[in-house]
């Protein structure tokens, strides 16, 4: 999403205290043994579990997984908050792969995909009848109702995609890609675009922060749906159809480019990926009116794969300015408002503000848990309730900048040289920022990423 400011920073501090769980393993020892006990008792301690994940800014490469090594989180218990429209059609889902009533899902996975979509298409049948959101649905607002009338529809018809190949940059590549540049953008958004390929998005080989033995290949590929041609009052398809072939880093469906249809992007982008873009290794998503430091996310990447245990953390692998334990906006003015008919309890854990970096492994196992994940309107929200479910949790870094820099390090000549990723920045400002940073790169090259 592209702004969010009101998923303020107090959100972050505002992790519930469990009253019953004061430490966190005697409480998964806990519930292991009442697990097997009964699913009553799970009901119970429900609310005393919500959000424990959540309190944990883990950095990265360290503690992960051990807390939630042994036990699932919330998600597949009885829900207490079953009469909200999406957790009452989700609950019929999840209820099929607790580990608890279908124990050999804990060993084999979820892979069952042609299981995931038939309960996908049954539970909307199954939760008409039963949740508020449906008696009150004319007063909800527009963008809502829009939304839920097709949440049951996920598979529009690609417009225009690079040509099969996984985006721009393919050609002198003498190894698979390191890094896809994945940019959420829109059709009017041309500048955008323009000043993305020139500094921060180029293509090809691109050397680390350390010089070009760290380097690696880069792709880009901007994300778009259509945008309403009355509102824009004239007809830009063809013009980006020129410009896909010129580029060769356009990726286009046939939905309508709303903010609520964000999410849209990320499950057809998933799919795609899986297509096409074989070995890369990783992907950074994000908005087109944000600065990323492609050099030193490069360099990072590569610390990231030289790291003994990154065998075993890479399907795992995903870092942002992550939010936890936020709380769903309910100011109906708001562009984030969602209604408690429609959705109730605390967002899981999510990488927001602009930008998240994750491996490809990581995406193709989005691509198959989002099977059985509803659309929800809120796009990085969404990613975090795939990534609940894959038992996977996004690394905070402070390197990624949703509010743009704290005062003292704004005016430093080696500010940009500190961060991964800066929200926001308009294309003139990218283009000034980019020759700012090649003019500084001798002063600045040894100062490391922000702590
Ligand atoms: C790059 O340099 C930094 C600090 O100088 C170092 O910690 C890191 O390991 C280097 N990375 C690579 C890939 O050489
Ligand atoms: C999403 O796109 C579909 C297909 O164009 C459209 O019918 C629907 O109204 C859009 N949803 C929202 C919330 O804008
Ligand atoms: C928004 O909320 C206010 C106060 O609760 C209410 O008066 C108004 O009708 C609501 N507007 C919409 C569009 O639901
Ligand atoms: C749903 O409707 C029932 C009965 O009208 C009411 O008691 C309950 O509080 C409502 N729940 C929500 C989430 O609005
Ligand atoms: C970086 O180099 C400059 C001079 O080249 C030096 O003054 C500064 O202390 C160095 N900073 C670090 C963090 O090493």
């Amino acid at each position: 999403m592209s702004s969010q400011s009101q998923f303020s920073p107090q959100a972050r501090s505002a992790a519930p205290h469990s009253l019953f769980c004061p430490s966190i393993s005697p409480c998964i020892f806990v519930v292991v043994l009442f697990a097997s006990v009964g699913l009553f008792v799970c009901m119970s301690m429900d609310l005393a579990n919500d959000g424990l994940e959540k309190t944990n800014f883990i950095a990265p490469g360290t503690l992960r997984h051990k807390i939630h090594a042994s036990l699932p989180t919330t998600f597949w218990k009885l829900n207490p908050h079953g009469e909200a429209y999406w957790n009452q059609l989700q609950l019929l889902i999840d209820r099929n792969f607790s580990p608890i009533l279908h124990p050999k899902f804990r060993k084999n996975g979820f892979e069952n995909t042609v299981l995931s979509e038939s309960l996908l298409r049954q539970s909307f049948f199954e939760a008409s009848d039963l949740t508020n959101m449906t008696r009150n649905f004319d007063e909800m607002p527009q963008k809502i109702q829009d939304f839920v009338s097709n949440m049951d529809k996920r598979d529009y018809p690609t417009v225009i995609q690079p040509d099969g190949v996984c985006g721009a940059g393919a050609k002198d590549e003498k190894g698979p890609p390191l890094l896809l540049l994945v940019i959420k953008t829109t059709e009017s958004n041309f500048k955008n675009r323009q000043a993305i390929r020139q500094t921060w998005g180029e293509v090809g080989w691109v050397a680390g922060q350390n010089g070009s033995s760290s380097g690696g290949y880069v792709r880009r590929v901007f994300l778009l749906g259509k945008e309403s041609q009355e509102e824009l009052g004239v007809d830009l398809s063809e013009l980006l159809e020129q410009e896909g072939k010129h580029f060769g880093d356009i990726l286009q469906w046939d939905f309508q480019d709303t903010f609520f249809n964000l999410t849209l992007k990320d499950v057809h982008f998933w799919s795609w990926f899986s297509r096409f873009c074989g070995q890369t290794r990783f992907i950074f998503k994000g908005d087109d009116d944000v600065f990323v430091n492609t050099p030193k996310l490069i360099t990072y990447l590569q610390d990231q794969l030289q790291k003994p245990q990154a065998h075993g953390t890479m399907p795992d692998f995903m870092v942002g300015d992550v939010i936890g334990a936020a709380f769903p906006n309910r100011m109906n003015n708001s562009k984030y408002y969602i209604p408690d008919s429609f959705y109730k309890g605390l967002y899981p854990a999510y990488a927001g503000g602009g930008g998240v970096v994750y491996s490809g492994l990581l995406s193709r196992r989005l691509h198959d848990v989002s099977k059985r994940v509803h659309l929800f309107p809120i796009d990085d929200v969404y990613v975090g309730m795939c990534m609940n479910r894959l038992e996977a949790y996004p690394v905070h870094h402070p390197a990624f900048l949703t509010f743009d820099f704290p005062e003292k390090e704004a005016n430093e000549l080696c500010s940009y040289h500190r961060v991964l990723l800066v929200h926001k920045r308009s294309p003139s400002q990218l283009v000034r920022v980019w020759s700012h940073m090649k003019e500084t790169q001798t002063q600045c090259s040894n100062v490391t990423l922000r702590e």
